[in-house]
């Protein structure tokens, strides 16, 4: 495979590192010449840790999390922040959670056991997967996780059976799929046939009738109902409308089945700036629509305000984190491209790979000069598709100098990988001038430690 001809269309650009705007960390400086991020020098510490390496804005973390609770606390007295686990999870990251009041959306076993063993209350716990496994669904009733979200009636006669034999009633939600699709640019109504997740609203019925399922299962208890439209959502009235439809569903379920659910969980999909010209809804504006929505449709369908939930991933996590790589190779292509390797790419990055993801790179040792190059950041991968930034503009790149690129901090390390045998890097949090690693880098050993 090889890219893309070369967007012969973009110009360097004259904009330094503090001129990037909402895809900076919140603590990010220049000084110098050097980028520092939580008052650490990033070119510094890539010496001091080597690269690739994560580097999380920890102020910055913790700002996302108050303010996600304050936006919607403020407008909802009775709601709560779920923090989706999968963009994002170390010990560390459970314990600013259980810090900062937040729960947790656990999406496979490994996520729950990091939780446990941090100490992080089980019952915070909000268990999501379209096929958890015999296992992790044992694992997760014996814990005591607050909430499952059913996905199929084949889970739910797996979940009643369990919980039966484990002698307790699991509460658990149902995934509905509410037929409203977003992405970055757009949403289409589709009626939802084509999703591998949850109950379809449409297709006559389906979720309407899979109620009545649920409540003859003996060994659950139905709390409320869950959705999750999409992610890198810009455009806040996908969530309106999502909010609409499942509150209407909900009135109508406490109607036709006489039940008096409350609590209502409208997922997570808040986009996030990752180009300097991306202009995403703040998190105030995210929690104005949904909060709003709800009331809206509770007073049109007479419906009591349930307990409601949002499950931010992205926008908690991803613009507080940045890579750091050290530049090894380059190569011109005259009329072509020009490639810049770093010591990284796909293994710690797959998303430019995998669905055409962008970043703003910078080079941290020249974070005060212009971008007046157009490169193509490669990695060290046995693959042509291995890119982690494809023509965008950085400094004047020579070997040896520090890459940053920003707005990693989600679905990179959680999808990461050792390809190549490349240990996977540490993770190093900044604050207040000190840095600490809190997952130490990937050893050869490492590699190995599973093979007989
Ligand atoms: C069920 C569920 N909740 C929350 C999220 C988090 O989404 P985002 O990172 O876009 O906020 C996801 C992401 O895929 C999800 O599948």
């Amino acid at each position: 495979m090889s890219l893309a001809a070369s967007d012969r269309s973009k110009q360097p650009d004259n904009r330094t590192t503090m001129e990037l705007g909402k895809v900076l960390p919140k603590t990010a400086e220049v000084h110098d010449g050097h980028l520092f991020i939580g008052g650490v020098d990033m070119v510094e510490l890539a010496k001091q840790q080597g690269t690739a390496l994560y580097v999380f804005d920890q102020a910055d973390l913790e700002d996302r999390m108050r303010t996600f609770r304050s936006a919607f606390e403020s407008r909802y007295p009775n709601s709560g922040i779920i923090f989706a686990s999968k963009a994002f999870q170390n010990k560390e990251m459970v314990r600013l959670l259980a810090q900062e009041g937040l729960y947790m959306d656990s999406s496979g076993g490994g996520e729950l056991a990091c939780a446990l063993a941090c100490g992080y209350d089980p019952k915070n716990v909000f268990l999501h997967g379209n096929n958890k496994t015999e296992r992790e669904l044992r694992e997760a009733i014996e814990a005591g996780v607050g909430r499952i979200i059913i996905d199929s009636r084949i889970e739910l006669a797996r979940i009643s059976r369990i919980a039966g034999e484990l002698g307790v009633v699991q509460p658990i939600y149902m995934r509905i799929t509410p037929g409203v699709e977003a992405d970055t640019h757009d949403y289409i109504i589709t009626g939802s046939e084509d999703s591998k997740f949850g109950f379809t609203i449409g297709m006559d019925d389906f979720a309407f009738r899979c109620v009545a399922d649920v409540l003859a299962a003996p060994h659950v208890e139905l709390k409320g109902f869950h959705c999750h439209i999409g992610s890198q959502i810009f455009d806040l009235s996908s969530f309106r409308e999502a909010a609409f439809i499942m509150v209407e569903f909900m009135a109508r379920v406490n109607r036709e089945y006489g039940l008096a659910l409350d609590e209502l969980d409208l997922g997570g999909g808040l986009g996030i700036a990752y180009k300097a010209e991306d202009n995403p809804p703040s998190i105030d504006d995210f929690a104005e629509m949904t909060t709003t929505a709800v009331r809206d449709a509770c007073a049109q369908f007479g419906l009591p305000l349930p307990r409601l939930y949002v499950e931010p991933g992205r926008s908690l996590v991803a613009n507080p984190g940045v890579t750091l790589y050290t530049i090894g190779i380059m190569k011109t292509l005259p009329d072509i491209r020009k490639y810049v390797a770093i010591d990284g790419g796909m293994s710690d990055n797959i998303r430019t790979a995998l669905y055409g993801a962008s970043y703003e790179p910078v080079i941290a040792n020249k974070a005060d000069q212009p971008r007046t190059e157009i490169i193509t950041l490669c990695g060290k991968h046995c693959e042509s598709g291995d890119v982690v930034v494809v023509d965008m503009p950085i400094q004047t790149p020579e070997v040896g100098d520090i890459v940053c690129v920003f707005c990693t901090g989600a679905y990179c390390y959680t999808m990461s990988s050792t390809y190549n045998g490349q240990p996977r890097p540490a993770i190093v949090f900044v604050k207040d001038g000190e840095a600490r690693v809190v997952t130490r880098r990937e050893t050869y050993e490492d590699l190995m430690a599973r093979d007989l």
